[in-house]
């Protein structure tokens, strides 16, 4: 079993509002991920399996997040399915058209290849989310880096709202 975790610090880039990310803590945890990986990575026809814990907070009103990213190899599928907690699941298709869905307890959710996922809590308690996803699928974050996801999910009032970028003239 291998693990990672991802502080405040390490998000550089990733939240809307970066005034509010520079006046936190830069040691806050934001979110650990720990997976089972039996192959090697790249290995075709393997399967790798992990599980995120989100914790719950926000940077200037947007709920603590993943970094999110294409698969490397961009046909590469993967499933999510919620342990605990309340949260959305951000999709971005390579056209940077994005859709949400819901996830709590039990949710399951497919990821179909050529879509960029990140994963938001909307909760104020952990959301963890178990995954699987074939072995040579690989993560690509200089893409997001570069094109960011256009919709964000932001706490309106102590809802979860989605607010997508103002359309390119
Ligand atoms: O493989 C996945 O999609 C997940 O295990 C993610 O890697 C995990 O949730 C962390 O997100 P990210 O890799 O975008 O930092
Ligand atoms: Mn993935």
């Amino acid at each position: 079993m291998q693990s990672s975790i991802k502080k405040l610090g390490q998000l550089d880039g990733v939240f809307r509002d970066r005034n509010a990310w520079q006046a936190m803590n830069p040691e806050t945890l934001v979110y650990s991920v720990q997976w089972h990986d039996p192959v090697p990575q790249d290995t075709e026809g393997g399967l790798f399996w992990g599980t995120t814990t989100i914790e719950p907070g926000r940077v200037g009103g947007e709920y603590f997040m993943t970094r999110g990213h294409f698969h490397s190899k961009r046909d590469r599928a993967e499933y999510y399915c919620t342990v605990q907690g309340e949260g959305m699941l951000v999709l971005m298709d390579e056209d940077r058209s994005t859709r949400v869905e819901t996830m709590s307890a039990g949710s399951l959710h497919y990821i179909p290849g050529h879509t960029a996922h990140r994963t938001v809590n909307t909760g104020d308690t952990p959301l963890s989310f178990w995954a699987c996803w074939p072995s040579d699928a690989g993560h690509d974050y200089d893409t997001i880096a570069k094109h960011p996801f256009t919709a964000r999910i932001l706490d309106r009032d102590g809802a979860p709202e989605v607010v997508r970028d103002e359309p390119r003239r």
